[in-house]
Parts: C-alpha cells; sequence; structure tokens
C-alpha cells in the first residue's frame, strides 16, 4: 500500500488518543477517518471531544488555529461506529486501545480476519514491542505491521515515531512515514528493540526522570527547582514533578 493509495483510515479506540489522532488525520491529513470504539455512548463523547474539546476543532477556529471551512471538512470527513465491519474498507488502521498487551494482541487478531489483506496496521503503543503486538496476525501482514506512537494531546503535539520491525517493508515504513507527515507530524524513525519498553521519547524522558527522582533524593535540589531548571533552562513546557509550567493554557 503506497500513501497515494490511502484514502480511508481506522483509529480502533475513541479515547483521548484514538480522538486526537482520527482528529488530525481527517483535519490536516484530510483522510477520510472510521473511529470504532465499544459503546454508543463512547463514539458519540469521541465525537464531542474533536469539536468541544480544549484541543478540538472548535476552539481551533476560535483561537485562529484553523479556517472554520477546513473545521468543518474535518467534522465531514469523520464516521464514529462500534461495528468492526466498519473497518473492512480501511486503507491504514491505527490502534489505540488501552495499553494492554494482550487486548492489542486479540484486537489485531480480529483486525486481520475483518479489514482487508492489503491495508497497513500500525500501534500507537507507549511502549510494547510491536513484533509483540503483532504476533497473532498473518506473515504477510506482518510485512505491513509498524508502530506509530503519537504525544499528548495529538492536535499539538507535532512528534510521531515511526517503529519498524524486521518484518516491516521498506514500503510500509515509507507509506507510515508519509501518513504521518500528510497529517503534519515530525516523524522520528525507530527500530523496534524486543526486550525495550518504549521507543525514543519515553526512554530518554524515563531515564532523565530517574536522575532527575536521583537529584531529589539525595538532597540536591528540590523538586520544584528540578522542574524550573528543565522549563526555564530547556524551554521544556513541564517538568517532572506536577510544574506544568506553560501547558494547558493555550492551544
Ligand atoms: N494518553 C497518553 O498520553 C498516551 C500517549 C501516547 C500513547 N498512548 C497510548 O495510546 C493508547 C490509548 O491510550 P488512551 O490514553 O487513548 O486510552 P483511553 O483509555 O483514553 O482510550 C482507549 C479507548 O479504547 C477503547 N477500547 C477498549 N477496548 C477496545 C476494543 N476492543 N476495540 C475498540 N476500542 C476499544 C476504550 O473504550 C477507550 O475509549 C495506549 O496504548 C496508550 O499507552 C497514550
Amino acid at each position: 500500500m503506497k500513501l497515494d493509495d490511502v484514502k480511508t483510515i481506522g483509529v480502533v479506540g475513541g479515547g483521548v488518543m484514538g480522538g486526537g489522532i482520527g482528529q488530525v488525520m481527517a483535519a490536516h491529513g484530510g483522510f477520510n477517518v472510521v473511529i470504532r470504539d465499544i459503546s454508543e455512548e463512547i463514539v458519540e463523547q469521541t465525537k464531542d471531544a474533536i469539536f468541544e474539546s480544549k484541543w478540538g476543532l472548535k476552539r481551533a477556529v476560535e483561537v485562529g488555529k484553523m479556517e472554520f471551512d477546513r473545521a468543518r471538512e474535518a467534522m465531514d470527513l469523520i464516521t464514529v461506529t462500534t461495528d468492526q465491519q466498519a473497518l473492512a474498507d480501511c486503507d491504514f488502521i491505527i490502534e489505540a486501545v488501552p495499553e494492554r498487551l494482550e487486548l492489542k494482541q486479540q484486537v489485531f487478531a480480529e483486525l486481520d480476519t475483518v479489514v482487508k489483506p492489503d491495508a497497513i496496521f500500525t500501534s500507537n503503543t507507549s511502549g510494547f514491542v510491536i513484533a509483540e503486538i503483532a504476533q497473532n496476525v498473518s506473515e504477510d501482514r506482518k510485512t505491513r505491521f509498524a508502530g506509530m506512537h503519537y504525544s499528548n494531546p495529538v492536535p499539538t503535539m507535532k512528534m510521531c515515531e515511526v517503529i519498524y520491525t524486521q518484518q516491516t517493508s521498506r514500503e510500509t515504513i515509507d507509506t507510515v512515514a508519509g501518513v504521518g507527515a500528510q497529517a503534519g507530524k515530525a516523524i522520528c524513525m525507530v527500530m523496534d528493540a524486543p526486550g525495550t519498553y518504549g521507543f525514543l521519547l519515553n526512554r530518554i524522558f524515563a531515564a532523565a526522570r530517574r536522575e532527575a527522582d536521583k537529584i531529589v533524593d539525595a538532597g540536591i535540589a528540590s523538586r520544584e527547582d528540578v522542574d524550573k531548571a528543565m522549563i526555564t533552562g530547556r524551554n521544556w513546557p513541564a517538568g517532572f514533578y506536577g510544574n506544568r509550567g506553560g501547558i494547558g493554557k493555550q492551544w
């Protein structure tokens, strides 16, 4: 599946991440988006959040980040559903169900039988090994399977890690990166690494957090001053310990 062939993206799980991913895929990528979750109540909340939430399209228009017509077109591109069969003709899947390995494996096993054979599958896992998430899909699908890790809130954070396994085909890697780029994201390529948890962002952040904890535990600096140093010295929007800096105040 080449980038030009990707017309419809299926997002599996319409929570915090799935809603944001669906929003940017429609509003910035111009893709048709089908978001599937497990109850009518949840999918209605997903659609409301895409429009009304703090990072939603309505506010994007209000604060001048997006033209009204573009926001309206984006809403028209998004369908929400509880029906797994509605994903059958999707060209590209982005999974964003809760971070439980067995759940993700089961979801992909089901998707493998439902979604057309040439569709690309991706997972927004925070850190599971992608080859392990893919273990229950066909060998053929494994060549079209990758990680696609976004940062929250997806409409404002540009990062997208693209994680390729030993089996991911070159064409799939290019298409996954192309979809992310078309949706306005900054693509960071990462090799799948069995025996680890987390890709690039979360591993480096966790290492920095461990060092920050050592500094605080040794009485070298307070939590407040550690946060202050990172926010004012590295322009981080937030520290480790709750000082949120500027985050949350702007779109
Ligand atoms: N929240 C973050 O900051 C963040 C950042 C990066 C990555 N992630 C990853 O994204 C994934 C989703 O996280 P989230 O914060 O959006 O979780 P969430 O709980 O907000 O949303 C998960 C959604 O998946 C739905 N769901 C559960 N089982 C399902 C199934 N079988 N089919 C379809 N939908 C199903 C739930 O009803 C829920 O709406 C996780 O793997 C998480 O680690 C989260």
